[in-house]
């Protein structure tokens, strides 16, 4: 298999292609004068099974554009199969209608990316398992737990309390506490649909005197996290420390997380980001090696 390095993932691709002892094709990425976007296969492709390994980074838009042109080029050229690689499944959260009149933005995208040539779907800790329904081609979405939890476990936090800021976060929160021998609990947030103002209850569970790891998919501007920590600290836990799969960090994300008292914001590397990070390439080397 050779792994077509998106110019948004050009770095992880590297790692996968390292752990797999894949050949990388080179992107060529550019932009027209007035925005359009051009990309370019930089070596021939003809009977071989590609990956495409993009992140739909911001620009969200542009990412998808040069994913798609990708996976055309790539059939286009004679790849035998396309697999869809996106560490981070941008309008994920777009899974279903909230509003009348919305569009279901992660179905039509997954109608987009099999026409352009997918023929298998992979990502990391999509936001919703729902935005994965307008597939109709193997998917598979990686838990990024382990890898999360042999950082945490480096950190001391082995037994910690795992809090989902949020009830559809719990599995997720459920996966990382098992591999750190902790519980998982969490949290009552509703989000107001027309303004985006979140509402987190107080918690009737016990934290006094143990450490807490905040576990999320996304920290996008801050506020569930930073609103959860405010929370915890009332409860006078011992340590918290923040994990998420995604940074998107947009603004002043990161300084508003470790205002509201957390000691450390790790990541995963599905997006680039200024926080410390754990890679993910491990976990998408070992799907792919299954898939070839
Ligand atoms: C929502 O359900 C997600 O899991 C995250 O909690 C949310 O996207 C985080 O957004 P923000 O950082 O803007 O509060």
């Amino acid at each position: 298999m050779r792994i077509i390095a998106g110019p948004t993932s050009s770095g992880l691709s590297r790692k996968v292609a390292e752990l797999l002892h894949s050949r990388i094709i080179d992107v060529e990425a550019k932009f027209f004068p007035d925005g359009e976007s051009y990309v370019r296969l930089t070596a021939p492709v003809r009977g071989e099974e590609v990956a495409v390994i993009q992140t739909l980074s911001r620009p969200q838009d542009t990412s998808t554009i040069q994913l798609l042109q990708l996976m055309w080029a790539a059939r286009d050229y004679g790849a035998t199969k396309v697999i869809a690689v996106i560490p981070y499944f941008a309008y994920a959260r777009q899974h279903k209608r909230f509003l009348e009149g919305e569009a279901i933005t992660a179905v039509m995208l997954a109608r987009f990316i099999q026409e352009a040539g997918a023929g298998a779907f992979m990502t990391v800790d999509a936001h919703n398992i729902d935005s994965m329904k307008g597939f109709t081609i193997p998917t598979i979405n990686i838990d990024a737990s382990p890898v999360v939890s042999e950082k945490l476990r480096e950190m001391k936090l082995q037994g910690a309390s795992v809090v989902a800021p949020d009830e559809g976060a719990l599995n997720r929160a459920r996966s990382l506490a098992s591999l750190l021998d902790g519980e998982a609990l969490f949290m009552r947030k509703s989000r107001d649909r027309v303004t985006g103002k979140i509402d987190i209850a107080d918690v009737d569970f016990d934290v006094s005197g143990k450490n807490v790891v905040i576990f999320d998919d996304v920290i996008s501007t801050g506020g569930t996290v930073a609103e959860s920590i405010k929370i915890i600290r009332r409860h006078n836990p011992a340590r918290i420390v923040v994990a998420c799969v995604h940074a998107l960090l947009v603004g002043d994300a990161l300084d508003r997380v470790l205002a509201a008292g957390a000691e450390e914001i790790i990541s995963t590397d599905t997006l680039p980001t200024i926080v410390k990070t754990v890679s993910v390439a491990p976990l998408i080397a070992e799907e792919l090696s299954r898939s070839a």
